[in-house]
């Protein structure tokens, strides 16, 4: 079966069943990587990409469910590291093994797309579906705040 989706501004048609979770296809199909694998029981939020802005867990979203609609990746958010996100994480060290952290990014940008001085709070729910097994939540919250700041002065 065929699907045509937009993913990060380009029009794409994949091939597979229609139950084929979406981070297959991401991966497999078009090849792009940076969406990670984890669980795979939306559990872990590894595999976060956003579905028309709203972040989404890309294991457990079958590949029928976004015929026609808009899919973006940690691919999207800049070629360069220069999204105010990319800027905050690599001031704030955050990574450690890296695994999780291009699921923090997408849950992070979701975040700020609609909340523009996120409280620490409203962090902590809008990132509660991201597992970090390194522990990196601290220099996770510190960076979201520091590219809000940067991103309402922009
Ligand atoms: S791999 Fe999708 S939530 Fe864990
Ligand atoms: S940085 Fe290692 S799992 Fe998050």
């Amino acid at each position: 079966m065929s699907v045509n989706f937009q993913i990060n501004g380009k029009a794409v048609s994949a091939n597979a069943e229609p139950d084929t979770p979406l981070l297959w296809v991401i991966r497999d199909e078009l090849g792009m990587t940076g969406t990670k694998f984890g669980c795979g029981l939306a559990l872990c939020g590894a595999c976060t990409v956003h579905l028309n802005g709203q972040a989404v867990r890309s294991c457990q979203t079958p590949l029928s469910s976004v015929a026609g609609q808009k899919v973006s990746t940690i691919e999207s958010l800049s070629t360069n590291n220069t999204h105010p996100l990319q800027v905050a994480w690599i001031k704030h060290d955050v990574p450690q093994c890296g695994y999780c952290q291009s699921g923090q990014l997408m849950s992070a940008a979701a975040l700020l797309s609609t909340n523009k001085n996120p409280s620490d709070s409203e962090i902590d729910a809008a990132m509660s579906g991201n597992v970090c097994r390194c522990g990196t939540y601290p220099r996770i919250r510190a960076a979201i705040k520091d590219a809000a700041v940067n991103m309402r002065n922009a």
